[in-house]
């Protein structure tokens, strides 16, 4: 899949913005605080109606300005579609083709992403919500039954802390309406244990290669945690475990007033020949595993989509030497639409350069050379 265009209204430093992608490489080359990662940025927005960054969505709308719009013209096995976001102070507006859509499950996945970021040495060294996140986006761009259980899990998850909260307030030991909202939430945790464990092994069926292939080193690995010890992952079983969790830590859970067992909880971790990333790994190796899990995601979603996402660059080079860098360069220099960002075109090599559309961005303005 492609991103033919976007144009941008309001959109952060931009008052008007159109530009035109090239279907391989595409290479966007400016100083500091030009605004290159504001187009990336629009991007992710476009595909996930929401920003990786932290902060209020009125922040993507111009100073001073009352709303914002991103445009995108995407192409997928030759199928075009408009898509098109419009956000100002307490709104937003999503449509495909013209035609408004309300449900956030009907929108995602139109068009496929993968970002990385100078802030993503979080996912190996930040705090397990980080990759929660993570896996939550990736998934739901590949499964919409995963983005609904998820989407539902949480709602029951909200009513049943509630719930526990009124039991133990007001002493209560009535728990028929807690064993339903347990016995929901285990509904929704099965889909979303099995289709997390089964997105983590198809990223490790790739990652391996990648990496080696990058840095010399073999036996990287994600392993996925989950706080209640399944180790089997079939519907049954699950149940089974989480049933019994429940049943198990049921004053516990009142005391604290909170659902303590659950996807909610999950979390995984970078492993390299058995040792933790994130307690011995220095910087720059984090990066590329961090990167090389990003890459290994182009064959996750191509298997599941039959298409291929649209990589996205910021920035990706500093602390990785020339070597590797050539090497992470051929990975992408293939049949991908990829937006790569950088400060200076001397971070690329030639063969790249040749074969890619560079855009000069200077003054909030953009040129296609
Ligand atoms: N809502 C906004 N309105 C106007 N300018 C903004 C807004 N948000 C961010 N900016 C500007 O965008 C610029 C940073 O853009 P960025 O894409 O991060 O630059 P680069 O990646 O090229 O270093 C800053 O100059 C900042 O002031
Ligand atoms: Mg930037």
């Amino acid at each position: 899949m492609i991103v033919n265009k976007i144009t941008l209204i309001n959109f952060r430093n931009y008052d008007k913005l159109d530009i035109t992608f090239g279907k391989n490489t595409n290479i966007i080359v400016g100083n500091n605080a030009q605004g290159k990662t504001n187009i990336l940025e629009s991007i992710y927005i476009l595909a996930l109606t929401k920003s990786y960054k932290q902060g209020l969505e009125e922040n993507f709308i111009q100073f001073n300005k009352q709303f914002t719009k991103i445009k995108g013209v995407i192409k997928d096995k030759n199928i075009i579609k408009n898509l098109e976001i419009l956000i100002s102070e307490n709104n937003k507006k999503i449509k495909i083709n013209k035609t408004d859509i309300r449900k956030l499950s009907d929108y995602i996945s139109n068009l496929n992403i993968i970002i990385f970021t100078p802030n993503d040495l979080e996912i190996i060294k930040g705090s397990p919500s980080i990759r929660r996140n993570l896996l939550n986006i990736q998934i739901s761009q590949i499964s919409k039954i995963y983005l609904q259980a998820y989407n539902e899990y949480n709602k029951i998850l909200k009513i049943r802390n509630e719930y526990l909260k009124i039991l133990y307030i007001n002493n209560l030991a009535d728990f028929a309406y807690l064993n339903i909202l347990t016995e929901k939430l285990i509904d929704k945790a099965v889909i979303i244990y099995k289709e997390r464990k089964k997105y983590i092994d198809q990223i490790n069926m790739s990652i391996s290669s990648i990496y080696e292939n990058i840095t010399g080193i073999k036996d990287i690995k994600l392993i996925y945690e989950n706080n209640v010890g399944i180790e089997i992952f079939e519907d049954n079983e699950i149940k089974k475990i989480l049933l019994q969790k429940f049943q198990q830590n049921r004053q516990k859970e009142l005391t604290q007033g909170i659902t303590l067992y659950g996807p909610h909880r999950d979390d995984f971790s970078f492993f390299v020949d058995d040792k933790d990333l994130k307690l011995f790994g220095s910087q720059g190796q984090q990066k590329i595993a961090v990167l090389s899990y990003k890459l290994s995601e182009i064959d996750v979603f191509e298997k599941k989509l039959q298409t291929k996402p649209v990589l996205l660059l910021d920035d990706i080079f500093s602390e990785i030497d020339i070597k590797k860098r050539n090497k992470i360069l051929a990975y992408i220099n293939k049949d991908i639409q990829s937006i790569i960002t950088t400060t200076d075109l001397k971070n690329i090599n030639k063969r790249m350069i040749e074969n890619a559309v560079i855009f000069e961005i200077k003054n909030n303005q953009i040129e296609r050379k």
